[in-house]
This record gives structure tokens, C-alpha cells and sequence, in this order.
């Protein structure tokens, strides 16, 4: 497995990196925690170094999970939580929140979680309108100092966020959704570079769409597919193209869709990760099956206009 370095840091994070959102249980289907620890194990057995997850997934339970599935290896792997998103229970949404004295009690929790002393990715999950980037990134700097986060990351954010956020403190990565049938987080690739931050790639597989096992939708009330917009009745009508045309190249590699979909964001030189959601231990065995290999460059060409067209 490849690995690559996070901004300026002397971290080395492997190309494939694990997403913990899916197994937190919460609003994305069925999951297993048998199953969830079993894949957090495979995925060490395959060379898996890099853990993403976040405090709101499942309200702490991805990170207990996360914990759990990496046992002794918890100090040795880079694990990356975030912080700034809360739940309204009421209104059943989340919202942000990035106050000082939140971020400071966030991270208490996350590291009890997790069950680490300190913190290797700290995540702005989304920028707060409502506090100033100088506040967020004291508080940020602070638990920095006070050796409870090694290094801090961000997510979501545009282009003017991480030139504004940049002036009060350094930010080593930015995660952003990125993947054949979303490419718009290309406009943030060239201030990314200014800043020499590492791009991690999340929904690199539009939820599971791209893994062509969804012809239809047909997700529970517990499932944020309902109401995705990868999942929309006009997607999936125009995605058949795409899909035959990824299914073709894989047939010549003897690779899967969901191997040629995410082998088409790694070979993007402006992304050092891709976090895939892996709710099994063949889910992400098979993720690993993207990393070793290339397409072709008039592959990866065909397979961008056609990605571009599902959407629009
Ligand atoms: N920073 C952010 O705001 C943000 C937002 C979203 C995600 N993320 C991170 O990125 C990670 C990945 O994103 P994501 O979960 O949205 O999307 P994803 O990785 O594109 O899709 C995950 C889903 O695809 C299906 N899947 C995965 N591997 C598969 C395989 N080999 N074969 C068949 N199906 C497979 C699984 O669902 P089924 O088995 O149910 O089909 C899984 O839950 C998350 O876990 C999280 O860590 C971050």
C-alpha cells in the first residue's frame, strides 16, 4: 500500500485510507458491530494506517468502535476525528458549532472515546459562520500546545475559508467530498497546493452508487441515501453509460467498478487519500484492490466526461 505524506507534517498516511461514518449505524442503513470490527482489522491487515471518523457519527459511537476494532494498534495508526457539527434533536438536523468551550469539551470526548492520548488529526468538520476564524484556530492552537492534537485538518471548506483560516494557524489537510460523478472539489486542488495541504477524498464511491450494485433506490427511513443526491430516480437513469464503460475497463484489469472508481481519484496527483465507508471486511479488502495499478490516461479521460454528465 502507497503512502503518502499529510502537508508539512512527517505523518505518512496510506492512499487508502477507512471512513467510519457507515459503521456508526446512524442514518446509513444496517450495520453490524461484529462486522464493523472485523473490516477496522482487515483493514490494518492490508496495510490501512489512516482512520477517519468524527464525533457526530453515531454521537461518539464510530470512535468507540474505531477504538475498539484497532485495539493495541490505537497509538501506532493515524487516527483523524472532527469536530464542529452538533445534533438538534428536535428538528432531527445537525448544525455547527465551534465555539472555543465546544471545541475544548469535543476534544476531551473524542480522546475518552477513542481511548488515546492525543489526538494525531484534529477536523474542522464544517467552517461556523458564526465564530471567527481567529477564535476557532486559538482554540485550536491551544489544544495543540497543550499535546491533546498533534496536527490540525479541515473539511468542506472553499477556497476563501482556507485562505482566510490559513493566517491563524497551520492546517495540514482538507477533506472534501470527490469522486467521478462530483469532480467539483477540483476548484479548491490549486489553493490547496498554494497552501501545501493534502487533499483527503471522502464519498469516493458516491455512497455505494458507484460499486453498480444500486439500480434502484430503496433505502429506510435510517438511511441518508433517501434523500441523496447521488440516489436521485434522474441519476440512476443517466448513470448506465458511466457504468458500462467502468465495468469495461475493469474487465481488462480484471478489476470491480468500485476498484476502477476509486483508482480514478488516485490517479489524481492532487490527492494524497481516499476514505472509503466500508461496513465489511471484503468491502474493504476490495477497496484495497484500487491501490498498484493505473489506467490508462485516455481511460481516466473517457471515464471524466462520462462522470461529468450524470449530474448535470
Ligand atoms: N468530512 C465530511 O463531511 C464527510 C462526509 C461524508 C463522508 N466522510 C468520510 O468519508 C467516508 C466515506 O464516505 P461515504 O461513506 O459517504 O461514501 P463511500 O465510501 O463512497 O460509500 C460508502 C458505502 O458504500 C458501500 N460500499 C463500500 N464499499 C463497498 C464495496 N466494496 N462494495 C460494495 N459496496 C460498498 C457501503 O454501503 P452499503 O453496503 O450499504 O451499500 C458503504 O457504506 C466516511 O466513512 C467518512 O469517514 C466525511
Amino acid at each position: 500500500m502507497e503512502v503518502k505524506k499529510i502537508g508539512k507534517t512527517d505523518m505518512y498516511i496510506s492512499e487508502i485510507g477507512f471512513g467510519g461514518l457507515s459503521i456508526a449505524g446512524f442514518h446509513y442503513g444496517k450495520t453490524k458491530d461484529k462486522e464493523s470490527i472485523e473490516a477496522i482489522k482487515e483493514a490494518l491487515e492490508l496495510g490501512i494506517n489512516f482512520f477517519d471518523t468524527a464525533d457526530i457519527y453515531g454521537f461518539g459511537k464510530s470512535e468507540i468502535i474505531l477504538s475498539e476494532g484497532l485495539a493495541e494498534n490505537r497509538e501506532k495508526v493515524i487516527i483523524a476525528t472532527k469536530v464542529g457539527l452538533r445534533w438538534n434533536k428536535k428538528k432531527e438536523k445537525s448544525y455547527c458549532d465551534l465555539s472555543p468551550g465546544y471545541i475544548f469539551e469535543a476534544a476531551l470526548n473524542s480522546l475518552f472515546n477513542l481511548n488515546i492520548k492525543k489526538i494525531p488529526l484534529y477536523q474542522i468538520h464544517y467552517p461556523d459562520p458564526k465564530i471567527s476564524a481567529r477564535e476557532i484556530m486559538e482554540a485550536l492552537n491551544k489544544l495543540k500546545e497543550e499535546g491533546k492534537i498533534q496536527h490540525i485538518g479541515c473539511s468542506n471548506f472553499t477556497k476563501s475559508d482556507i485562505d482566510k483560516y490559513q493566517k491563524f494557524g497551520r492546517i495540514e489537510s482538507i477533506q472534501i467530498g470527490y469522486n467521478l460523478l462530483d469532480q467539483s472539489a477540483e476548484k479548491i486542488f490549486k489553493a490547496c497546493k498554494k497552501w501545501d495541504m493534502s487533499v483527503i477524498a471522502y464519498s469516493p464511491l458516491a455512497q455505494g452508487l458507484l460499486t453498480g450494485k444500486y439500480q434502484k433506490t430503496k433505502f429506510g427511513k435510517n438511511d441518508r441515501r433517501k434523500k441523496s443526491k447521488y440516489f436521485s430516480p434522474k441519476v440512476l437513469k443517466k448513470i448506465k453509460p458511466l457504468l458500462e464503460k467502468m465495468k469495461e475497463i475493469g474487465e481488462k484489469y480484471q478489476k470491480t467498478l468500485a476498484q476502477v472508481a476509486l483508482r480514478w481519484i488516485l490517479d489524481n496527483s492532487n490527492i494524497t487519500c481516499i476514505i472509503i465507508g466500508a461496513k465489511t471486511a471484503s468491502e474493504i479488502k476490495e477497496a484495497a484492490g484500487a491501490s498498484g495499478w493505473k489506467l490508462a490516461k485516455k481511460e481516466r479521460d473517457e471515464l471524466t466526461k462520462l462522470g461529468k454528465r450524470v449530474m448535470i
